[in-house]
């Protein structure tokens, strides 16, 4: 069993939380992944690492309470366990060679984002990160980006916070003025991925996307996280989950994603009739 240590609510609908996990602690990196269950009869969902102590053995996640499995997990507390907590899973982000680059991350792609901008950071390359949300009570990890990044901008869709606007009018500034990444990481919604890549085309700036699909075993066995790629079909648990985003097809992605939204609502409305108290409150 797998102890909650820590448990911190990020905003209304994303928490942050420290599991006891050693083994993961000690070997995972930025860019990969746990599959975890929330209840011993539930089902498996993946959530990326977003930063572990190896010292205290603790792994961190932060997640957006999206349907059914992210309620339960949310309904816990410190000191309650997970049955399962696997990992780390899929590939770690590349930062060979990297001198300046810029991470874009959007809503809860920020936690997905964050050790990605920590790594490059560490490894000595300048960084300048954009991170975009709804609104104002959005915002998440403001101050952890701003440590780690040389010029931070933070964008809301309604101008509640920050600078009103997408995640891709900082970058597209930026690069008019000529500055020249190395490469742009972005890590978010398919919608928001498609639209960085296609301000850094103009500009041949190198973009890696981190694909989300959905994910059964985690281990290339299942075909469920299938994608293509460059015309190939990938799998993003272990090829991935970041990409050539000029490769990915996005729309084939957004399709396959939502391929189960009945059955996720569904899903959705019997656990929110369950948990609404402790989640509205
Ligand atoms: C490699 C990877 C890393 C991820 N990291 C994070 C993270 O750090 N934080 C975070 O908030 N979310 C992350 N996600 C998405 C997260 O897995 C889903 O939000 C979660 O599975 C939703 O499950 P649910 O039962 O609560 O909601 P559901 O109502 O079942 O689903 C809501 C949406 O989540 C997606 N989803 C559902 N089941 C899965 C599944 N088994 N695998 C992948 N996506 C699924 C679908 O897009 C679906 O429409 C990641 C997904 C992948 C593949
Ligand atoms: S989740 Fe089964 S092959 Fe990737």
């Amino acid at each position: 069993m797998f102890e909650i240590v820590n448990k911190v609510r990020l905003n209304p609908g994303v928490t942050m939380m420290d599991i006891y996990a050693p083994p993961v602690a000690r070997k995972a990196q930025a860019g990969q992944f746990i599959i975890l269950r929330a209840e011993a009869d539930g089902e498996r969902i993946p959530l990326t690492v977003a930063g572990c102590d190896p010292q205290r053995g603790t792994v961190k996640i932060i997640f957006q309470i999206a349907g059914g499995t992210t309620l339960r997990l949310d309904n816990k507390n410190a000191g309650d366990c997970l049955p399962d907590f696997v990992g780390p899973l899929g590939c770690p982000t590349e930062t060979d060679g990297i001198k300046k680059a810029c991470v874009a991350g959007g809503g809860v792609g920020c936690a997905i984002a964050l050790p990605v901008a920590r790594k490059l950071a560490s490894c000595g390359a300048q960084v300048d990160s954009v991170t975009g949300f709804r609104n104002k009570d959005a915002v998440i990890l403001e101050r952890e980006f701003s440590a780690c990044s040389k010029k931070l901008f933070v964008m809301t869709d309604d101008g509640s916070y920050g600078k009103k606007g997408l995640v891709t009018a900082p970058i597209k500034e930026e690069l008019e003025s000529g500055t020249r990444y190395d490469r742009i990481f972005a890590i978010g919604p398919l919608v928001m991925m498609k639209a960085v890549v296609e301000t850094a085309r103009p500009y041949g700036i190198p973009v890696t996307v981190s694909m989300n699909p959905i994910m059964i075993d985690g281990t290339g066995m299942c075909g469920g996280c299938r994608l293509t790629v460059g015309g190939k079909t990938r799998f993003a648990c272990v090829d991935g989950p970041d990409f050539d985003g000029y490769e990915v097809d996005f729309d084939e992605a957004a399709a396959r994603l939502s391929a189960y939204r009945d059955f996720e609502l569904a899903e959705r409305e019997k656990c929110c009739n369950l948990f609404k108290k402790e989640i509205y409150r």
